[in-house]
């Protein structure tokens, strides 16, 4: 089973990353090596040479060969503006289609300083996800206020350390 974690943030010292980091410590004690792909690591040729560019650069094929690796996605969703971020979309848009998603499995975790706990931006995306044909799996938590609930890579919310325990649970049995 290849799970990849994806931070879907490009912005620099993202609570998104350091959040996924963390979950990547919570597969490590279930016994499971996962990757994270952080697109704050896309090409810097991502916009001229690879979004609807055919060929794509050589600067994007190995992400692309780790999204088509990949059996399931564990998608970290910060709230942007009511939504997910735009580079998500965008990164989303360059991957081959239909092999990069469908068949695969996948879940959704959000973050947000507000109240909302990206509940709206993840509606968003599994649309996006539901017509690429990723199945996804039920839970869905939303961290609310996350910067009072995790700092220095630390959670000190147990609840939410539950929730997420549950998603990743649901997502290696899917
Ligand atoms: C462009 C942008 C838009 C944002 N919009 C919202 C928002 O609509 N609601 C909210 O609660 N927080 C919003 N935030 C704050 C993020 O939810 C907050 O920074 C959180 O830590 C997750 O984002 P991060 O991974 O970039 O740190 C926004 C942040 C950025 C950078």
């Amino acid at each position: 089973m290849n799970i990849t974690i994806v931070s879907t943030t490009s912005r620099k010292g993202s609570k998104t990353l350091e959040l996924s980091v963390f979950i990547q410590d919570l597969f490590r004690r279930k016994g499971l090596d996962v990757q994270i792909l952080d697109l704050q690591h896309l090409p810097e040729d991502f916009f001229t040479s690879v979004l609807y560019r055919s060929p794509k650069s050589d600067s994007f094929q190995g992400i692309q060969e780790l999204v088509t690796a990949t059996d399931k996605f564990l998608f970290i969703i910060p709230e942007y503006n009511c939504s997910f971020p735009g580079v998500l979309k965008s990164f989303v848009d360059a991957l081959d289609f239909p092999k990069s998603f469908r068949g695969k499995k996948g879940g959704m975790i959000g973050l947000s300083d507000g109240t909302q706990g990206a509940t709206v931006a993840m509606s968003h995306f599994s649309d996006i996800l539901n017509y690429l044909g990723v199945t996804l799996v039920p839970s869905r938590p939303r961290l609310i206020n996350i910067g009072q609930h995790f700092y220095d890579g630390t959670m000190h919310q147990e609840i939410y350390t539950q929730h997420i325990e549950r998603t990743l649970d649901e997502l290696i049995a899917l």
